[in-house]
């Protein structure tokens, strides 16, 4: 049986990946941090599964993930815990540069220590293209962060380049651009939306606050990106991938979108701008080229923009109707 080791699997894509692994026959060990109240929520399906143990550590504990990384022997391992919501990142960026950027390096450290000949996934991000410098972006495309988090990211995708060029280590970095699901955090765009909208639908808001409508994104199924990054570890030479849909669309449409299939027909009716949502500086335009991706691992996305929009208040509007206050 394989063993697989996840940082970050209480997250969306920790929490997709642990499931995906599972259901293929692996072991699968997940890094999890102390809190106060348990954040177990996206992971209750799989929590009790004979296959899945949680080992207690933190991206800013070295000897927590090497010890970790000792005593389970993994054949792969997957680094996606991080800091991962953009404008919180202007707001601690000292703490995003420990876990996002830092962090990369602490789980490489330990696994050039305990398990170099284990393979290695790097959760990287659109996020480095920022400014775009090139439309779309794909692996050539130089990147331009636009906030602390983005540079983070490069340092992590870097990081990665570099322990696979000095010390031979299978480490890829997999350059995934937005993906949403019904497990997002509230506080992205997507989910902010599908749970307002279903909220305002079921007559428990008024009224949708929001920051730069303006903004475009390459939106796609989480569930797809996370059997991405399984692909890309699976192949004989380490290497990195732009996993994205091609297509792009503004935080209107996906707004637009979600009040159509609530029900609630126009969303000017709902709407109201709040500046406290914008950002120092924004990423206007993110459109990805996954044909190296389409060509080399045969990964394509399954469901289109609207059917995502369309799961996402599906899935809010059962949500907020079961919790009923
Ligand atoms: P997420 O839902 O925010 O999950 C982040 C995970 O990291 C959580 O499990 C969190 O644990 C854990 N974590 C944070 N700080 C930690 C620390 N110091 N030590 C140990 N664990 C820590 O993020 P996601 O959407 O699943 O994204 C997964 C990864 O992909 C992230 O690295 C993100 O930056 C990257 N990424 C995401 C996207 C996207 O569109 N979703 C696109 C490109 C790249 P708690 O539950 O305890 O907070
Ligand atoms: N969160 C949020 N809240 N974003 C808003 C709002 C709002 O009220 N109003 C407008 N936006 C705009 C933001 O300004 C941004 O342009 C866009 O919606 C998307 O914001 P997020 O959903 O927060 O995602 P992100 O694109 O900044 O970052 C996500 O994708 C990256 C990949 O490109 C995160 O998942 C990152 O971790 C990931 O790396």
């Amino acid at each position: 049986m394989k063993k697989a080791f996840i940082t970050g699997i209480t997250g969306q894509d920790g929490s997709y990946l642990a499931q995906f692994l599972l259901e293929k026959g692996y072991n699968v060990y997940g890094l999890t941090r102390r809190t106060s109240t348990q954040n177990f929520e996206r992971i209750k399906e799989i929590i009790h599964h004979p296959n899945l143990e949680l080992i207690s550590g933190d991206l800013v504990d070295q000897q927590s993930i090497t010890f970790a990384l000792q005593d389970i022997q993994p054949d792969e391992i997957y680094n996606l815990a991080a800091q991962s919501f953009v404008k919180a990142s202007w707001e601690q960026p000292v703490l995003t540069g420990e876990f996002t950027a830092i962090g990369v390096t602490k789980v490489l450290e330990a696994m050039r220590l305990a398990c170099p000949k284990a393979k290695f996934y790097q959760a990287s991000s659109s996020e480095m293209f920022g400014k775009v410098r090139e439309v779309p972006q794909n692996e050539n495309t130089p990147f331009y962060p636009r906030s602390p988090y983005g540079v983070a990211k490069v340092y992590g995708h870097w990081i990665t380049v570099n322990y696979r060029e000095s010390y031979d280590l299978f480490a890829v970095s997999g350059i995934l651009f937005n993906h949403e699901s019904p497990r997002r955090g509230l506080e992205f765009v997507t989910r902010k939306i599908s749970n307002t909208v279903a909220r305002i639908k079921l007559g428990k808001e008024e009224v949708i606050e929001l920051g730069n409508l303006d903004s475009k994104r390459d939106w796609g199924y989480a569930k797809d990106y996370v059997q991405a990054m399984w692909l890309m570890l699976q192949q004989d030479k380490a290497d990195d991938y732009v996993i994205a849909t091609g297509e792009t669309h503004s935080v209107r449409e996906f707004l637009q979108i979600a009040c159509k299939v609530a029900g609630l027909g126009d969303y000017e009716k709902y709407y109201k701008h709040n500046k406290k949502y914008d950002r120092p500086a924004e990423v206007d335009l993110l459109i990805g080229n996954p044909e190296k991706a389409k060509k080399v691992l045969h990964w394509s996305p399954t469901i289109s923009f609207e059917e995502l929009v369309t799961l996402m208040v599906e899935k809010d509007l059962e949500f907020e109707l079961k919790n009923s206050n």
